[in-house]
């Protein structure tokens, strides 16, 4: 597919064939794309947990009872869900930490770069941390866009996914002890395959919709 019919046969897929499963192969593609998604300063202040038994998907459903229940089949069908997870904070361990990681990866050929890149990541995170006051909106701005990489990402894999906000994210972090960890939940995602049968939103069914070009552009010539 090219990069038009991607982007139109993706949708957010509400009703997920529950017989079909994403082959290991993939689920390693799928790990990559989480992985390799661009943030700020390289500060990837993530953490995904990925859930594909039906025990990880109930405990992931802790999230979809209540109000929240209309998205509880879209978690307990899918073949995966995975919850995004962003950081509260990036203290100094974490920053040494990135440091070393990019160190071994080979991206500093000398102690002058790499303690250059440090303070970079610094004035970037002290700034949201004092000017602006918004570190942990900034962190999980990263991981939001981890999310739009990722969609497009398994959309090009011929995998379906349904993005979810509809989720009680004070519930996950207490089922998986988040918050002591130094993270906190923001979202998840099912991914499987599409029952085109029963998904009243299949494209077929339910046309996409989006504001017209002329609206979203401005183009300087
Ligand atoms: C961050 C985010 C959260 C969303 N949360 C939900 C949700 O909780 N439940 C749901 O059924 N759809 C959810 N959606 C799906 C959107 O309604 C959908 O992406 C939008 O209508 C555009 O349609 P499309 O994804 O089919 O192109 C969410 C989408 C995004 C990007």
């Amino acid at each position: 597919m090219n990069i038009k019919e991607i982007l139109n046969w993706r949708y957010s897929t509400k009703e997920f064939d529950s017989s079909k499963k994403i082959s290991n192969e993939d689920l390693q593609k799928v790990k990559d794309l989480l992985q390799m998604s661009p943030s700020s300063t390289n500060i990837q202040p993530w953490h995904f947990i990925i859930a594909s038994t039906e025990e990880g998907k109930k405990r992931v459903a802790k999230g979809t009872q209540g109000f929240f229940s209309f998205n509880e089949p879209k978690v307990m069908n899918a073949s995966q869900v995975i919850v995004f997870c962003s950081r509260t904070g990036a203290d100094e361990n974490y920053m040494q930490h990135l440091l070393e990681v990019e160190d071994k990866d080979g991206r500093y050929p000398n102690e002058e770069i790499k303690q250059m890149v440090y303070g970079a990541r610094n004035i970037f995170a002290n700034m949201h941390r004092y000017d602006f006051k918004d570190l942990q909106h900034w962190l999980e701005k990263q991981v939001y866009l981890n999310i739009g990489n990722f969609l497009l990402g398994v959309a090009a894999l011929g995998i379906d996914a349904l993005p979810m906000e509809g989720i009680d994210l004070k519930a996950l972090d207490e089922e998986f002890k988040l918050r002591e960890k130094g993270f906190t939940a923001v979202a998840a995602i099912s991914i499987g395959y599409r029952n085109e049968e029963a998904d009243f939103n299949s494209p077929s069914k339910t046309p996409k919709s989006r504001l017209p070009q002329e609206e979203i552009f401005t183009i300087l010539d």
